[in-house]
């Protein structure tokens, strides 16, 4: 008889290579990998040969970056989301994905089970777990997570690929627990636990350091069509490509360094440092359009949207009624997020310098303090005189203090 089938998320590294015999010697199952490829170019080229030389059935490989960036990078634009003001949540959006294709290539494959690689601490067990829960609920998958339930150290990882005959590059260096996507890094570990020490330099992988940017700044004109970004310095772009192209001039210039102390939804703080050149450029020049475009109730209102967003995002419940429904604001409030945004990086500083938008509710003849002005100034003594009346009956009536003391 066939043995059962697990699809394990593999990326090459240690702890997904040593999975693949893990999950055969302690489940008795056949594995396949799967690689989703959600950019930001973290694979090697020899995944396959590493897979089934670690005993893998088969190696499939998905590029998803497509994808990636029009179904979750570009609705979590529109929605503004930043965890905890710091977080552009790369990871917490890439999750979902992987989860999909994980449940997507099990059933493809018939297979009993799908595997991933979180340990019992973090926040992407709850994504993963909560993601392939609720897309497999009419036809619920096994969930293995060898490394929250073996929980091998970092050394026993070692010893265990060492007996299965496995050297893979780069195990002896020193590691920082890293995701990498194309809308940014993650990294952990190492000196970085510690949120009284200065992250090293070797921390950041897609970013300069100040001392290393160009000396002179550049600039860029990026334009938006209904929020989505459709032009590079007036040259219409695929949002991939704009992403792309952002994360190396962007972080040529050393943008997009976070360093953060989170609050995981486990309970747990952690200290980490990000990474997200594009994102923070892209970012920037959406809100600096929305600062033209909504009203002030609207923009308090968005804050609010992209607040709950993000939490949702962060708590790994990307596949829910809630987020349809934000996502149904965002897109009305996307309604007249069309124009131009000039930006200018230097010296690891993203500085939005200029906006403008067919359908921008700045007036300049109503801003102006020139000749120019059109505001009737008379017209503010009565609007005064009837928005103070609140307060200045309480006066009367019952607030006597502050000018009594
Ligand atoms: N703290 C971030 C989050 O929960 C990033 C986690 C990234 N994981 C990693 N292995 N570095 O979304």
């Amino acid at each position: 008889m066939a043995k059962n089938i697990a699809i394990l998320a593999f990326s090459g590294g240690l702890d997904s290579t040593i999975s693949i015999d893990w999950i055969k010697e302690n489940y008795g199952y056949d594995v396949i990998t799967l690689t989703v490829d959600l950019g930001g170019g973290q694979f090697s080229n020899d995944l396959e040969k590493r897979a089934k030389k670690a005993g893998a059935l088969d190696c499939v490989i998905l590029d998803v970056r497509k994808e990636f960036s029009t179904e979750y990078i570009l609705p979590s634009l529109k929605a503004g989301i930043i965890y905890e003001d710091n977080y552009l949540l790369a990871t917490s959006i890439g999750r979902p994905l992987m989860a999909k294709k994980l449940v997507e290539t099990a059933y493809k494959y018939n297979a009993k089970a799908v595997a991933h690689g979180c340990t019992g601490k973090g926040n992407d067990q709850v994504r993963f777990d909560t993601a392939i829960k609720t897309l497999s609920a009419n036809e619920p998958l096994e969930i293995i997570a060898p490394a929250r339930e073996a929980s091998l150290t970092r050394d026993e990882e070692k010893e265990y690929a060492e007996k299965l005959g496995i050297k893979l590059p780069g195990v002896e260096e020193r590691v920082y627990s890293i995701d990498r996507n194309l809308w940014g890094l993650a990294i952990e570990g190492e000196d970085l636990e510690d949120p009284w020490v200065e992250p090293p330099e070797d921390a950041y992988l897609i970013t300069n350091s100040v001392d290393n940017t160009p000396d002179k700044p550049s600039y860029l004109e990026l334009s938006f069509k209904e929020g989505v970004p459709i032009k590079l310095n007036g040259k219409n772009s695929d949002f991939l490509d704009i992403i792309e192209e952002l994360n190396i001039k962007a972080g040529d210039h050393g943008v997009g360094r976070v360093v953060h102390v989170e609050n995981r939804l486990v309970g747990i703080k952690s200290r980490e440092v990000y990474e997200a050149p594009a994102a923070t450029v892209i970012h920037e020049a959406f809100q600096s359009l929305e600062k033209l475009v909504l009203n002030r109730d609207q923009s308090r209102m968005k804050n609010f949207v992209s607040n709950t967003y993000s939490d949702l995002v962060y708590d790994g419940r990307w596949f829910s009624g809630l987020r349809e429904n934000l996502d149904a604001y965002c897109k009305s409030s996307c309604r007249y997020m069309t124009g131009d945004v000039r930006i200018k990086l230097f010296k690891s500083k993203c500085e939005v310098v200029g906006a403008k938008s067919p359908y921008s509710l700045y007036s300049y003849d109503l801003a102006t303090y020139s000749n120019d002005d059109k505001f009737k100034h008379g017209s503010a003594v009565g609007f005064i005189d009837i928005y103070s009346l609140p307060s200045r009956i309480q006066r009367k009536q019952q607030v006597h203090d502050e000018l009594t003391d």
